[in-house]
């Protein structure tokens, strides 16, 4: 009979150990008992960047990156943007179960009427300078929230970390709209409770003066329908980074803001940004065969942006409904003049030996980038459109961390590479 357990052999000392295998896992803790004597602390697994560790256990977000599969709770992402909008997606992030008619419009009720913001959130915005990027406001005004709602750091209390999820939720549309207006050096516009979620953040983004502005409801699906894409993605950078300091018990703002700040950095939440570059400086349809050469044949320093990703090693799903949502955009904004050269780019690729070798696919930001320029964002802005939904993931994989009791504060290993033990030398004898 076939046996759940790994045997292991350490050579140095010819002992054998039997570690029991669940989930496909074993625990690495299970490995302290291999020691070569009383003194050793016991064997450790090594593993920079988490490439094969599973830090926990959780049950909102699946991936199949050979397949090309994502779910939320169960249900595929294909079949969440077509029928489902962003709030019931929230719910379900946040409640492990679709909403009823009447728990979603009680969940709409009440994260409408939570988007407000003190009047002081506003007056600690209009302290950063005139070019502070959006992404570097958004994240510090969330820090900032934990201090106008002191009793969010009661995490025990499942009524006060409740609503301290809503008020992410609600608020982050208002946070980024006023980050947006304050760089554009426009006055900010209050939420109008009377528009939905995305028509909300639309207005308080684009209405000028005493203008009705009127939000065009394909640009509002599209934008509703790339929340849903960008909801939860489970264990990456921003959500490790708001588990991990959410380890700490801290409440959950100062978590949040964690995730925003990993958010922030290229390699995460800004490709979208680098695929424009990528589109702009190839230029034109007839410049795409070279620049193909160029990426196959350079040292690995071309990439082709918005292509590749660590866990899909087919078709990224939410890059073939993003496609959809590009076609319905520009037939309101007119096309994106750099459309052309991403679908030339994208036929080569698909066909050529380099790319399929390797498993590249389009990912989520080779149209994404396009789709928001074409509504009239600044690159510097995409991360922040991507924050407002990854919102719900962050605060619904904080509260799982909360609640599982296999967690402790996270408090990895290291291998010590430096010098040896050694006496202090005075300035005279260096
Ligand atoms: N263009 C050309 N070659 C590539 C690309 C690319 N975009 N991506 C990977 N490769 C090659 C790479 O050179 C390597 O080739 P070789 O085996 O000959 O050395 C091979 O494919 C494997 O690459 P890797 O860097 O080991 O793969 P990874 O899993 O570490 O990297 C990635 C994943 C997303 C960082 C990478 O594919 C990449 O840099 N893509 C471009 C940036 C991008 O679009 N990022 C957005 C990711 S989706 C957003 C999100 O979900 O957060």
């Amino acid at each position: 009979m076939p046996k759940d357990s790994l045997s292991i052999t350490d050579n140095r000392t010819g002992k054998s150990y039997e570690i029991p295998i669940q989930n496909g896992c074993i625990k690495t803790a299970d490995l302290r008992q291999i020691r070569v004597d009383d003194r050793d602390f016991g064997l450790m697994g090594y593993d920079p960047a988490f490439l094969n560790t599973a830090n926990c256990k959780s049950a909102i977000t699946y991936i199949d990156g050979d397949k090309g599969i994502l779910e939320y709770r169960g249900y595929p992402i294909e079949q969440l943007a077509e029928k489902s909008s962003y709030l019931e997606v929230s719910y379900l992030l946040m409640n492990g179960e679709l909403p009823t008619r009447k728990q979603l419009d009680d969940f709409i009720y009440t994260v409408t009427h939570h988007t407000y913001v003190h009047e002081n959130v506003k007056a600690f915005m209009d302290g950063f300078r005139y070019d502070a990027h959006p992404m570097a406001m958004l994240a510090s005004t969330v820090a900032a929230l934990s201090a106008f709602y002191p009793e969010a750091k009661d995490i025990k209390d499942a009524e006060i970390r409740r609503i301290q999820m809503i008020r992410m939720v609600a608020k982050m549309p208002t946070l980024a709209a006023f980050s947006y207006r304050h760089s554009m050096g426009l006055p900010y516009v209050y939420p109008n409770n009377d528009l939905s979620f995305v028509g909300n953040f639309l207005a308080m983004i684009k209405k000028i003066g005493t203008d009705t502005y009127k939000v065009n409801p394909v640009l509002e699906h599209a934008l509703d329908v790339l929340f849903i894409l960008h909801a939860d993605h489970e264990q990456n950078c921003s959500t490790t980074a708001t588990r991990l300091v959410g380890s700490s018990q801290v409440d959950p703002f100062s978590a949040v803001a964690a995730g925003i700040t990993a958010l922030y950095g290229p390699l995460h939440g800004g490709a979208n940004e680098a695929v424009l570059k990528m589109l702009r400086s190839i230029g034109s349809m007839k410049n795409v065969p070279d620049f193909i050469k160029q990426v196959k044949e350079g040292d690995g320093e071309t990439r082709l942006m918005g292509f590749g990703h660590r866990v899909y090693k087919s078709y990224d799903p939410r890059a073939k409904v993003i496609k959809r949502v590009a076609d319905e955009v520009f037939e309101v904004t007119g096309k994106n003049p750099l459309l052309d050269i991403a679908l030339e780019l994208e036929r080569i690729a698909l066909q050529d030996d380099y790319f399929v070798k390797r498993k590249l696919y389009p990912n989520v930001d080779f149209y994404s980038g396009l789709i928001y320029e074409a509504m009239g964002f600044q690159s510097e802005f995409f991360p922040v459109l991507f924050a407002i939904p990854r919102t719900v993931g962050w605060v619904s994989q904080w509260e799982e961390m909360v609640l599982d009791p296999e967690q402790k504060i996270a408090r990895p290993r290291q291998v010590y590479t430096g010098a040896k033990r050694r006496d202090y030398i005075p300035f005279e004898a260096r």
